[in-house]
C-alpha cells in the first residue's frame, strides 16, 4: 500500500462523467497522478483480482511509462492477465476489440486522441468496459466518486519489463501478454471485407494515399493496405508512430492534413485518400477531386454497406449523433430501417449497438463505425469505402453523385467559435434557450422557422434520460441550425454552430458548401446575436 502524498484530484477542470482523462502531458507526470486515477478505476470496479485486462495507446510521449505504471499496479491488485499491444501500441478500435475478442474485463486506452503529442502537449487515459466501449456515465462517476476519498494505492517495487518482445512474462502474480497490436484487428478486417476485390482493384492500378498522420494507424495501415492488399510501397505516407506525431496534430481534417488534401485535389492526384487521428478512431474520406463530409460517408456507407461480406444481410439500423446532417436519415428511410438520433459522444451508440438496434453508426465529427467493435473506427471506414469503390467499379465523385441525385442532398458545414468567453457563451445559449417557445413562425433572414427545441435524449434500451444536449432550429425545407457547447475544448467556451441545408435535386460540386448555408448561418446569426455576445464576426474553424 502506498500512500498518495498529494491531493487526488485528477479531473480538476473537467467534466464529470467524461469518459476519460485528458490533460497536458507534464500534470500526467506528475507523482501519484496516474497511480491515482487507475486506483480510482481499479476500485471502482470492484477491484481486479484474478481479471484481464487490455493495456495499449496511440504511442505518444509518455505511453511507455504510464504502461509500466499501470502494469505494475494491475499487478499488485490481484490481475490475472494483461494483454499490451507490443511497444506499448493499440488504436483504440483494435483495443475495443481485443477487450471483447479475449473476453477481457476492460481495458485502459492511452491517448489524447487527435491532440497533439509531446512532453509540452497532451495525454490522456480511458477506461473501456467488457463490450469494448467507453465506460458508460454509471461507471465514470463512480471513477470519479472513488478519487475523492481515494489515499492509497498498490503497486510492487520491480523494474520496467520490455514491451517490445513478443510473448508473455510474469509481473508478481501476472502474466503480461505482449501481443502483435495489428494480428487479431487485421483477421477482423479480413472477415469483413472483400478482401480480394480491394486486391484486384490496386492491381488495376487504382491509387491511393492513406496519411497515418505520425500516429497509430502507421503499422495497421502498412499491414492492410500495403502487405494484406497488395497496395504499392508508398500509398502509406508518415506510417512511423512517433512521440510527437511528427510536430503535427493529428487530426484528419482538411485543416491538419491539408498535405493530403492539396494532393488528391490536383488533376493528377491519387484515386482515392484517407487519413486517420492520433489513436486510430476518426477518419477522413477524399476521391479525387472530391471531400466527403463525415455525414455525407455515414448515408453512402449505409446505402452500401451491404456490398461488402460482413453486412451482406443488410443493415438493422443507423445512428447518428444529433448535430450529424440528416443525410443517413434519407437510406435509413428508403431502406424502411430505424435512424436513432443520439447526443454527441461515441457512448450513446453502446447500448444501441449491443441490442442489435443498429449495425452502423457516426458523427459529424469524423467518426464512423458498426457493430464490429465499440469505438469509431478509422480504417474500417476506409476499407469499407475501398470494398465499395471495387465493388461499383466507380470513382468516390461518381458514387457520391450518384447517391445525391438519389436522395438528394444535404449541404453541411460545422462552424466553431474557440475560446469564447464561457459566460457570454452560457448567456448566449440561455436566451436562445428562453426564446425557443416564441421561434416557429419568425423569419430570421427571410427563412421561416418551422419547430424549434432543447434536444433530449431517451435512451431506447435502458431509458435512461440525458437533457441539454443542444439547441435544435428546423427551416422551411429541411434546414437546420444546431447549437451547442464543446464538452471537450479546453480554454472558455466553444460554441459549435452545426449548418444543415437540404437540396432534393441533388447539386454537385460546382456549388460550393459555405455559399450554399449563408443563408442558414445568417438566420443563426441573427437568432442567437452571436455577434454582440460574443463579439466574433466569424467562426474560428469551418468544417
Ligand atoms: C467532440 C466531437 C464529438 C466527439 C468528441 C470526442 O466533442 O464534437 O462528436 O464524440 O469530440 O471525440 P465536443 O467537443 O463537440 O463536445
Ligand atoms: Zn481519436
Amino acid at each position: 500500500m502506498t500512500t498518495l502524498t498529494q491531493d487526488c484530484t485528477p479531473f480538476e477542470g473537467q467534466k464529470p462523467g467524461t469518459s476519460g482523462l485528458r490533460k497536458k502531458t507534464r500534470v500526467f507526470m506528475e507523482p501519484g497522478y496516474v497511480e491515482c486515477f487507475v486506483q480510482s478505476v481499479f476500485n471502482a470496479i470492484e477491484g481486479v483480482e484474478g481479471k484481464t485486462l487490455v493495456i495499449g495507446g496511440d504511442g505518444r510521449f509518455f505511453n511507455a511509462e504510464a504502461i509500466q505504471t499501470i502494469l505494475r499496479m494491475a499487478a499488485a491488485n490481484g490481475a490475472k492477465r494483461a494483454i499490451v499491444g507490443k511497444d506499448g501500441l493499440l488504436s483504440t478500435p483494435a483495443a475495443s476489440h481485443l477487450i471483447r475478442k479475449r473476453s477481457a474485463s476492460g481495458g485502459l486506452i492511452l491517448s489524447a486522441s487527435h491532440n497533439p503529442g509531446g512532453i509540452d502537449a497532451d495525454f490522456g487515459l480511458k477506461y473501456n468496459v467488457s463490450n469494448g466501449g467507453p465506460a458508460p456515465e454509471s461507471v465514470t462517476a463512480a471513477i470519479y466518486d472513488e478519487t475523492r476519498t481515494i489515499s492509497s494505492y498498490k503497486t510492487l517495487d520491480t523494474d520496467d519489463i520490455d514491451l517490445g518482445d513478443l510473448g508473455e512474462v510474469t509481473l508478481g502474480g501476472m502474466t503480461v501478454e505482449i501481443v502483435d497490436p495489428v494480428a487479431a484487428y487485421a483477421v477482423l478486417m479480413e472477415k469483413l471485407f472483400d478482401f480480394d476485390a480491394i486486391k484486384g482493384l490496386f492491381q488495376a492500378g487504382f491509387t491511393m494515399r492513406f496519411d497515418a498522420m505520425h500516429a497509430v494507424t502507421g503499422p495497421y495501415a502498412k499491414a492492410i493496405l500495403e502487405e494484406k492488399l497488395g497496395a504499392p510501397e508508398g500509398t502509406v505516407l508518415n506510417g512511423v508512430p512517433s512521440v510527437d506525431f511528427g510536430k503535427g496534430h493529428p487530426d484528419p481534417n482538411p485543416i491538419w492534413a491539408k498535405p493530403l488534401v492539396d494532393m488528391v485535389m490536383a488533376e493528377d492526384g491519387p484515386d482515392f485518400a484517407a487519413a486517420s487521428d492520433g489513436d486510430g478512431d476518426r477518419n477522413m474520406i477524399l476521391g479525387r477531386g472530391v471531400y466527403v463530409t463525415p455525414s455525407d460517408s455515414l448515408a453512402v456507407l449505409a446505402a452500401n454497406a451491404h456490398l461488402a461480406p460482413g453486412y451482406k444481410e443488410g443493415i438493422a439500423g443507423v445512428a447518428r449523433s444529433m448535430p450529424t446532417s440528416r443525410a443517413c436519415d434519407r437510406v435509413a428511410e428508403a431502406m424502411g430501417i430505424a435512424c436513432f438520433e443520439t447526443p454527441t459522444g461515441w457512448k450513446f451508440f453502446g447500448n444501441l449497438l449491443d441490442a442489435g438496434k443498429v449495425t452502423l453508426c457516426g458523427e459529424e465529427s469524423a467518426g464512423t463505425g458498426s457493430s464490429h467493435v465499440r469505438e469509431k473506427d478509422g480504417l474500417w471506414a476506409v476499407l469499407l469505402w475501398l470494398n465499395i469503390i471495387a465493388v461499383r467499379g466507380q470513382s468516390v465523385h461518381h458514387i457520391l453523385k450518384d447517391h445525391w441525385k438519389e436522395y438528394g442532398r444535404n449541404y453541411y458545414s460545422r462552424h466553431d467559435y474557440e475560446a469564447v468567453d464561457a459566460t457570454a457563451a452560457a448567456e448566449l445559449m440561455g436566451a436562445l434557450e428562453a426564446a425557443l417557445p416564441d421561434l416557429p413562425g419568425q423569419r430570421p433572414a427571410g427563412l421561416m422557422i418551422t419547430e424549434a427545441d432543447q434536444f433530449s435524449y431517451h435512451d431506447p434500451v435502458d431509458g435512461s434520460v440525458s437533457e441539454n444536449q443542444g439547441l435544435r432550429i428546423n427551416f422551411e425545407g429541411g434546414a437546420r441550425g444546431v447549437l451547442r457547447l464543446s464538452g471537450t475544448g479546453t480554454e472558455g467556451a466553444t460554441l459549435r454552430v452545426y449548418l444543415e441545408r437540404y437540396e432534393p435535386s441533388g447539386g454537385d460540386l460546382e456549388i460550393e458548401t459555405q455559399a450554399a448555408l449563408a443563408q442558414v448561418a445568417a438566420a443563426v446569426a441573427e437568432l442567437s446575436d452571436l455577434e454582440k455576445r460574443t463579439g466574433r464576426t466569424k467562426p474560428d474553424v469551418m468544417t
